[in-house]
């Protein structure tokens, strides 16, 4: 099976849960815009794990906009993998569990966050080459991926994203 990211395994190794007791704490709460949520439904320890993730994931990309623009095949090269990498170790959960957790996750969440990955992937792959432009279109789509998502799934918290 694809490998999904760490954050959106977190994510749903938890939404059942969240379903089934109806509460996590205070600012969890989900309403609906259309069928999706404003906010995922997350009790508050794992929301501080995702915004963790998220903001490193957010310093890592500004790093690696700086190194692009330098022509630093190293250093853009190491910054893409560690955002690419940012999945999780399969050995963390079993392969029925991955499958069981594959099929809870909206299906878009997943590719978007598969989508986002890829492109980290062949984003590494240009800047070991030398190849800046094309580093540069990848970390646009990369870029286009967090605004989908968060217009998606974060409107609660990003509300100047609603309806894009
Ligand atoms: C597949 C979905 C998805 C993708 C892709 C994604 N995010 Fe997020 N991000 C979220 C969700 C969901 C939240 C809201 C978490 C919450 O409930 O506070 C979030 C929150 C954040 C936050 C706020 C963290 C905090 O400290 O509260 C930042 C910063 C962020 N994302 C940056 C990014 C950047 C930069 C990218 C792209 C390079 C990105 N995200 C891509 C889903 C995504």
């Amino acid at each position: 099976m694809r490998l999904v990211s760490f954050f959106v395994l977190l994510l749903l190794a938890l939404l059942p849960m969240c379903d089934h007791h109806g509460h996590d704490g205070g600012h969890g709460h989900t309403t609906f815009s259309g069928e999706r949520p404003e906010q995922l439904a997350l009790p508050e320890n794992l929301r501080a794990l995702l915004r963790e993730e998220m903001g490193l994931l957010e310093r890592d990309m500004q790093a690696l906009l700086g190194a692009l623009v330098r022509g630093d095949r190293d250093r853009s090269q190491k910054l893409a993998a560690r955002i690419r990498g940012s999945y999780i170790l399969e050995q963390r959960l079993s392969q029925g569990e991955l499958e069981e957790l594959g099929r809870l996750l909206p299906e878009d969440f997943v590719e978007l966050d598969s989508g986002f990955h890829e492109s980290a992937g062949r984003l590494e792959e240009a800047a070991r080459a030398g190849r800046f432009g094309d580093a540069i279109d990848l970390y646009a789509s990369m870029s286009r991926a967090c605004v989908q998502c968060h217009s998606q799934y974060a409107t609660e918290r990003f509300p100047g994203l609603r309806g894009q």
